[in-house]
């Protein structure tokens, strides 16, 4: 079966709309009708008028996407593609740490469950964490969950001092310092691009600093002619189709490891979005009242990144 040309037919046939995130498999992102990085997929989604949103990422990612369109049918290749950011915040745990802390208000990285949502005041991504905290008055404690690693550069880049959940990312945070060094020394011509999932060490030594997006369009304004790439393997495709010209090294370079490939993010395949497609199904089901108290956040977080010009 030509599953490219299977899942562009279900595509028509059903009005449907597939958002695929930067680490999905290249024939993934080049089937897509929009791929980006969470600010953006969570953007498109709630701009959707197709009657079908199917997610190729996270578990949370189509989450927010069903948070934001309760009354759309959304779809994920695979239910068990999750996040070990996600799962490192069970809500019956965060919400006993937070009444540990009750004059403090709660921003939470996008990349947590829909429960830990409900318990936020306001949510923000890897691209718009920095200005979403500046917004608030410099004395107003903060917790920040559940990323400790991009948490503690929203800290220093601030100047702030919020209270971290312990959680990371089981992709960025194993991406070794040692590694990366080697890597700078053997290529004084690259520049190191990192994402803030990354432990501190790296990011200290990076020469720039964002998410998916912001590398991606960094490596095309810039002029380097190299670069060495602290993030998950996806977002390669888009860097190479985008700048042929240029040289991208994977941190780590090893041929024969691929740690830093997100085991959840590439649970998605070509047949099984065919098949979540044909079959409506896997479907993302939640309670009404979590996907009530999960929005507010949520869209906080989108008034506040449109007040701030962040996006449109
Ligand atoms: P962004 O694409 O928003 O930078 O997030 C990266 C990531 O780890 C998503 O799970
Ligand atoms: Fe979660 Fe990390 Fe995978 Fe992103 S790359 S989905 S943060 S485990």
């Amino acid at each position: 079966m030509d599953l490219k040309n299977e899942i562009l037919r279900l595509k028509d046939e059903k009005n449907a709309v597939i958002l695929a995130h930067f680490y999905q498999i290249p024939e993934i992102q080049d089937i897509a009708d929009y791929i980006g990085d969470s600010l953006g997929l969570a953007q498109k989604a709630e701009q959707t008028d197709a009657d079908i949103i199917v997610f190729s990422g996270v578990h949370f990612m189509a989450e927010t996407a069903k948070i934001l369109n309760p009354g759309k049918k959304v779809v994920l290749p695979d239910l068990n593609a999750g996040c070990s950011l996600a799962d490192a915040c069970p809500p019956e745990e965060f919400a006993a740490f937070r009444q540990k802390h009750p004059d403090h208000m709660v921003i939470s990285y996008i990349n947590c469950t829909a429960g830990i949502k409900a318990l936020s005041d306001v949510i923000c991504t890897s691209s718009n964490a920095v200005p979403v905290v500046e917004y608030f008055p410099e004395g107003q404690p903060i917790i920040f969950a559940p990323d400790k690693n991009l948490g503690g550069y929203v800290n220093k880049v601030t100047g702030r001092n919020m209270v971290l959940w312990d959680g990371t990312c089981e992709v960025h945070d194993v991406l070794e310092t040692e590694a990366v060094i080697r890597m700078k020394a053997d290529n004084p011509d690259a520049k190191l691009i990192a994402h803030p999932e990354c432990k501190a060490p790296v990011l200290e030594i990076a020469d720039f600093i964002g998410s998916t997006t912001a590398m991606l369009k960094y490596t095309v304004k810039d002029d380097a002619e190299k670069y060495i790439v602290a993030t998950e393997t996806g977002i390669l495709h888009q860097m190479k189709k985008k700048s042929p010209q240029k040289e991208f090294l994977i941190v780590p370079t090893n041929d024969t490891c691929s740690c830093n490939d997100c085991p959840y993010m590439k649970m998605n395949t070509m047949q099984k979005l065919y098949l979540c497609m044909k079959n409506e199904h896997p479907q993302i089901i939640l309670d009404e009242e979590l996907m009530e108290k999960s929005r507010k956040p949520i869209e906080r977080m989108l008034e506040i990144s449109r007040e701030l010009n962040i996006i449109k």
